[in-house]
């Protein structure tokens, strides 16, 4: 026998305007497997996907029996969001509605919440995360995942719950806000972890900062530290404004599914991609320079986690294109083969043969192609003295720089 569950998604508009989007309705079968997913637009409602048409208002999706449409999985959290939400509610195995029932109470990344029509309005709440201030009254064991001891804490639960319980990604990470005399910054804060081989926070600070210097779009970004010692990187958020309104976003991975059963892809290319911004930005020019460029920092500093959901579509008062540029980090094992192909291979073109890939794979003229990849081997002249400035360790120095040695010999 199945049965439905019925949910509201709520939408906040660049200029801070809330209204419903629509309804979802979850059909659930035996052994909660997830039947199908029905999605109803509210008429005259701004589409979630750019490839929802806006004639069609009824949509209906199948399920592989776990996953969800992209436009919705992309608002629910990972391992580490789904860890915040067992603990508070104190059980084991979450299922797919105790999932969003619990993630995003209050913060939440990008413009939309999926909220129980049971709920309250009034708990609808788009609050911008945890202020920076109370960092320091999380129990450090926190960020590495021990929430066993927080049992009888409900008000760092609670604190969790509402910045942790629906960003996604792996690492431990939370939403938070810091106050300013000239007004508020809203950020996202990835905590290292003690069982991290490398200084993260840091490391992930230097990638970020190479992208700015090869004048690539990145968010404004921190190291901080906490009373404990450890370190944690502040990525300042690119989905919310500064008077409060919302950018949605969509994720690569969403934009990749498999359309029958919603399943993830299990092969993808930067071609892919290029393909993608080609059909739905606004500025395809600019977004393929810049995905290029992306792809050559993360060729040169091993970053081979260059997974579909480290690359999304952001939905601006003009229409979709790419967002800045998030998650850059070297793989501790200096891996070459890469999540994503090129060229039809998972090892990335070097820069020897980057303006071919740059102009068969990504579409640009001859000169763009060399222009990018001029500016990316400039910046990574610069790379020694980013990690001097990055505050790292001697140990974690030395990783930094061999991490992009390899870029000397192409
Ligand atoms: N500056 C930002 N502003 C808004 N949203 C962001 C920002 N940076 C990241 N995100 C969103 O948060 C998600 C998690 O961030 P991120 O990828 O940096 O975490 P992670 O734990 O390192 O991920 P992974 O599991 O890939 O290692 C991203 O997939 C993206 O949707
Ligand atoms: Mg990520």
């Amino acid at each position: 026998m199945s049965h439905n569950e019925h949910f509201l998604l709520k939408r906040m508009s660049p200029a801070g305007q809330v209204y419903d989007a629509g309804t979802m309705t979850l059909v659930i079968g035996a052994g909660e497997r997830i039947e199908q997913v029905q999605f109803n637009y509210r008429p005259e409602t701004e589409r979630l996907d750019p490839r929802h048409s806006t004639d069609e208002h009824d949509l209906t999706f199948g399920s592989n029996g776990r996953a969800l449409p992209g436009f919705i999985d992309d608002f629910l959290p990972d391992d580490w969001g789904k860890k915040i939400i067992a603990a508070h509610i104190q059980k084991r195995f979450l299922n797919v509605c105790e999932v969003i029932e619990n993630s995003g109470i209050h913060s939440t990344l990008g413009a939309i919440k999926i909220v129980s029509p049971r709920e309250p309005l009034e708990e609808h709440i788009w609050d911008t995360g945890v202020d920076i201030d109370l960092l320091h009254s999380i129990p450090d064991q926190v960020w590495d995942g021990d929430l066993d001891e927080l049992r009888n804490r409900e008000d760092t639960l609670m604190m969790l719950i509402r910045g942790g319980s629906q960003a996604g990604g792996a690492r431990p990470k939370l939403i938070v806000t810091e106050k300013q005399t000239q007004g508020s910054r809203f950020w996202l804060v990835k905590f290292n972890r003690s069982s991290d081989p490398f200084n993260y926070a840091h490391l992930e600070w230097a990638c970020l900062e190479l992208c700015r210097r090869a004048g690539l779009p990145v968010p404004a970004a921190e190291c901080m530290t906490l009373p404990s010692g450890r370190a944690a990187l502040k990525v300042e958020r690119f989905d919310v404004m500064p008077s409060g309104g919302r950018y949605h976003m969509l994720t690569f991975n969403s934009l990749l599914k498999n359309e029958h059963d919603q399943d993830d892809a299990l092969f993808a290319s930067y071609e892919a991609l290029a393909d993608i911004i080609r059909h739905y930005s606004y500025q395809p020019q600019t977004d393929l320079g810049t995905l290029f460029g992306q792809m050559l920092i993360n060729m040169a500093v091993r970053n081979t986690d260059d997974h579909l959901r480290n690359f999304s579509l952001i939905r601006d008062q003009t229409g979709w294109k790419l967002s800045p540029i998030y998650d850059v980090v070297p793989n501790e094992n200096l891996d070459t083969k890469h999540q994503l192909s090129c060229l039809y291979s998972q090892y990335l073109p070097s820069f020897k043969d980057a303006e071919k890939a740059g102009i068969r794979c990504f579409g640009l003229s001859p000169e763009e192609a060399q222009r990018i990849v001029e500016s990316i081997k400039l910046a990574l002249q610069e790379w020694p003295s980013i990690i001097a400035r990055s505050g790292m360790n001697e140990n974690d120095r030395e990783f930094a720089l061999t991490v992009t040695k390899h870029t000397n010999r192409s």
